[in-house]
């Protein structure tokens, strides 16, 4: 079976965040299930600067651009690359300029790169065609407005990988992107007046998935479901959730060049040489206390702003805290000020950094995410396997993939780590305070940390589930033709 991804970011050529390590993961689990992916992404320079050897398989004329079609294989992934200087030859990163600001016309730079996948869908590239069309997010939505504009017919599936990034746009865009009228329709794009790409996705896509199970309940509802509740429910009977899995190469302990020592549960005493490193390079005062970690965007979605309330609270308890993003001036500003109070015990590193990411996992005691909704998260899910103990909030994907460490989990030998209330700072200290009470009792978090550690966040359960719903949808169409 042939899929076409069609996604904005993928590991390990363009990252911003979770969107890319699934892009980049997801396919090697796939091919081992006879399912073979080719993604495609802009050709950001960074992306053509990451890929070495590609040739041309395709120009066309987009919109009265000239796109240029690469195909270019690299780090174990098929990728095509959607080469049009004019909208991707940008001094900043994927969707804002180096200012932080939204490029003005993404509009126009993702609906161009949906077009090329309609068009893909249609006509095949290089003699190969996609059986399945796997949208990811709205920069990937218009791609199933315009294969029902041109007839094509590929199924089609679009993955939510979260809700609050809907490509809203003003209606006085409609009009240059080329579809039909009639797409301008409560049932199609329109969206409270203005149009949405992440709701035409919804609307036209012949399945609807998010990242994780719970995530795919909440946004049914109106507290999480961001405005799309309603659209949402119209789709009910097509929408589900797959969980997540991560990349055990390259979020792997035993082989991880990124950390100082490598280990694995048998060894878990040489954990400590990361955590030494994790001092030095983050310039915390050396000590026994607990280092608590948050490696994220800082962001209100992430619950940034609940930390700087708690950190009298962990400095008190003689533990540490470092913590390495971007995002809100205001989150950044109040947390700074923390770190100038307590310098030597509270770091922040603003800045995006794969090798500091990799190096906090092995060398933290404690990572923390406290995100008032989280679709899925991985963070969590690469503490886990590193033995690094999660704190999160009981929400969306972080609900389901850390078991609390109640008495009830505890006594079952079950509990990976702790949860509490999304959005509130007394719960988020209670649980910090219960995981640093259970870290004073070494057995006891040795026992966590392996619980932690023996969990089993692969890709294989949740890509048979992908390629089940790819065979499923194929058959139908199939079955609809004759
Ligand atoms: P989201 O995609 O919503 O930001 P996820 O938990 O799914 O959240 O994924 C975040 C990804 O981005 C992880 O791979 C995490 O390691 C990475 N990440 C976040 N902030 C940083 C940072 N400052 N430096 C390096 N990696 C980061
Ligand atoms: C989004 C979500 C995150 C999820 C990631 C990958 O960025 O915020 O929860 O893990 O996508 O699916």
């Amino acid at each position: 079976l042939s899929v076409l991804a069609v996604a904005s970011e993928a590991f390990p050529v363009v990252k911003t965040g979770g969107l890319a390590d699934v892009i980049g993961s997801l396919p090697k689990a796939l091919m081992s299930l006879g399912v073979a992916t080719r993604t495609l992404i802009p050709a950001y320079p960074i992306v053509l600067a990451n890929c070495g050897d590609k040739e041309i398989v395709g120009q066309m004329s987009v919109f009265g651009e000239d796109v240029t079609l690469w195909a270019s294989h690299c780090h174990e992934l098929e990728l095509l690359l959607v080469d049009c200087p004019v909208l991707f030859d940008r001094r900043g990163g994927p969707y804002l300029d180096d200012q932080g600001m939204d490029y003005p016309d993404n509009w126009r730079r993702f609906a161009l790169l949906s077009a090329v996948g309609a068009r893909i869908a249609a006509e095949g590239v290089d003699g190969w065609r996609p059986d399945i069309v796997h949208l990811h997010d709205w920069q990937a939505g218009l791609t199933a407005a315009y294969m029902r504009a041109a007839g094509v017919d590929v199924p089609t599936v679009i993955t939510i990988h979260n809700l609050a990034f809907q490509g809203q746009f003003p209606a006085s865009v409609f009009p240059e992107l080329g579809l039909p009228d009639y797409f301008f329709h409560i049932d199609g794009l329109e969206y409270y007046g203005d149009i949405s790409f992440l709701k035409a996705g919804i609307r036209l896509s012949d399945a609807v998935t998010t990242v994780s199970p719970t995530y795919s309940r909440e946004i049914l509802t109106e507290e999480l479901g961001m405005g799309m509740a309603g659209v949402l429910q119209s789709r009910r009977s097509v929408l589900s959730g797959i969980v997540n899995g991560i990349d055990e190469d390259i979020w792997n302990p035993q082989t991880d060049p990124h950390i100082t020592e490598n280990y694995d549960l048998e060894t878990l005493e040489r954990r400590v040489a990361n955590r030494d490193a994790v001092e030095q390079f983050f310039g915390l005062t050396p000590g026994d206390g607990a280092i608590l970690s948050v490696i994220s965007r800082l962001t209100w979605q992430k619950g940034i702003d609940l930390l700087a309330p708690v950190v009298q609270g962990i400095v008190d308890r003689g533990a540490r805290l470092i913590v390495i993003g971007e995002g809100d001036p205001g989150i950044v500003y109040g947390l700074a000020q923390q770190a100038r109070q307590h310098s030597g015990r509270v770091v922040v590193h603003v800045g995006f950094s794969e090798e500091a990411a990799h190096l906090l996992h092995a060398g933290s005691d404690i990572v923390v995410q406290p995100s008032r909704f989280e679709p899925c998260g991985l963070t969590q899910l690469y503490a886990l396997r590193y033995g690094a103990i999660p704190i999160v909030s009981r929400t969306g994907g972080l609900a389901e993939t850390v078991i609390d460490a109640n008495e009830a989990a505890t006594a079952a030998g079950v509990a990976t780590g702790f949860q509490f209330h999304p959005g509130s700072i007394e719960d988020l200290y209670h649980a910090i305070d219960r995981a640093l009470t259970a870290y004073d009792n070494s057995t006891a978090w040795q026992q966590l940390q392996t619980q932690a550690m023996r969990t089993n966040f692969g890709w294989a359960r949740s890509a048979e589930r992908y390629a089940c719903l790819y065979r499923r949808l194929a058959r139908d169409r199939r079955a609809a033709v004759l």
